[in-house]
C-alpha cells in the first residue's frame, strides 16, 4: 500500500475541472496540495474550503513565475513528491481560418506550460532523487478533431515530451507518465456539451454514452503516482469510455 502521508504535490490548473478533482483526490489521501493557476478567485475559494489546499497565481507559460513557484514549494515543504501538469485551454478554428496568434496561444499554453514545469520540477526531483510526474495530454493526441489542429498537435507533443522526460529522468528515480482523457464534464467542454446537436454526435461515438466525471480522471491519475504504479514509466493511459475506437464526430454545424 502507498503511504501518501507527508507527501507534497504540485498541480497546475488545480483551480477547476480535472486539476481540482486531482487536488481533491490527493487531499483525501492526506497529501499537501500546492496549486499553480491563473484563476485567483477560484484558488481563494478552494483555499478557504480545505486546509491542505494552497494556491498561487502562476501563469504556466511564464518561466520566471514557474521557477519562482517551484523553488517556493521545494523550500517550504522540503520536497516535491508529485507534480501533475494539468493547465490547458484551446483557441479553436479550422486550419485554413486559424490565426497564427491563436495557434501560438494554444501551443504555448498546452505544450510549453508542461515543458516549463517538467524542466523546473525535474531539476528539484533530480536533486532529491525521487519523484513522479503526470502530464495531462488528451485523446486528441491520437485522434484529430475539427477546429482542433493546434490543440491536437500540442497534446500529441505533450505525449512525446512525456516519453522523452521519462527517458532522461529515469536515472534519478523519477517516473513521468501521461493521461489522455476523452470528453470530461468541465467548464472547458461546457459549450460543446450544452449544444444539443454536438452532444448528440459525441454520444454516437462514445461507447460509454456519457461524458466522464472529473473524479474518473483523477483516480487513475493518482494511481500513476502510487507505489502500485512503480514500474510504469513513459507511457500513456487513455481514459475515454472507449471513445478512441470510434474516432471524433464531425462538429461542423
Ligand atoms: N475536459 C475535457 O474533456 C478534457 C479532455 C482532454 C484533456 N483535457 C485537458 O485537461 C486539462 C484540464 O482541463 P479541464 O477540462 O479541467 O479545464 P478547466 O477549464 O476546468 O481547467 C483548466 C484550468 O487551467 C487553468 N489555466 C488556464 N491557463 C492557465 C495558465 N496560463 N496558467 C495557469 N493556469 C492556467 C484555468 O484557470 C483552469 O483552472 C487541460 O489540459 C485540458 O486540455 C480536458
Amino acid at each position: 500500500m502507498t503511504t501518501f502521508s507527508g507527501k507534497t504535490a504540485i498541480i497546475t490548473g488545480g483551480a477547476s475541472g480535472i486539476g481540482l478533482a486531482i487536488s481533491k483526490e490527493l487531499m483525501e489521501n492526506g497529501i499537501q496540495v500546492v496549486v499553480a493557476d491563473i484563476n485567483k478567485e477560484a484558488i481563494d475559494t478552494n483555499t478557504k474550503e480545505n486546509e491542505l489546499y494552497e494556491g498561487e497565481v502562476v501563469d504556466v507559460t511564464n518561466e520566471e513565475q514557474v521557477e519562482t513557484f517551484v523553488n517556493h514549494v521545494a523550500d517550504k515543504y522540503g520536497s516535491i513528491d508529485y507534480s501533475f501538469h494539468v493547465a490547458g485551454a484551446n483557441k479553436s478554428d479550422l486550419i485554413i481560418d486559424q490565426t497564427l496568434e491563436d495557434w501560438n496561444f494554444t501551443v504555448n499554453l498546452v505544450l510549453n506550460g508542461v515543458f516549463l514545469f517538467t524542466k523546473h520540477v525535474g531539476r528539484k526531483m533530480k536533486e532529491q532523487k525521487h519523484g513522479k510526474m503526470v502530464n495531462v495530454s488528451s485523446l486528441n493526441a491520437h485522434v484529430p478533431m475539427f477546429y482542433g489542429a493546434a490543440y491536437s498537435s500540442a497534446k500529441a507533443a505533450v505525449e512525446n515530451l512525456t516519453r522523452n522526460a521519462a527517458l532522461e529522468l529515469s536515472d534519478y528515480h523519477i517516473n513521468v507518465n501521461a493521461i489522455l482523457p476523452g470528453l470530461v464534464a468541465t467548464p472547458l467542454t461546457k459549450d460543446m456539451t450544452d449544444n444539443e446537436e454536438i452532444n448528440r454526435r459525441f454520444m454516437e461515438r462514445i461507447p460509454a454514452k456519457r461524458a466522464g466525471e472529473p473524479s474518473e480522471i483523477a483516480k487513475p491519475a493518482v494511481f500513476l503516482v502510487s507505489d502500485d504504479a512503480s514500474y510504469i514509466n513513459g507511457t500513456s493511459l487513455v481514459i475515454d469510455g472507449g471513445w478512441e475506437v470510434t474516432g471524433y464526430p464531425d462538429m461542423r454545424v
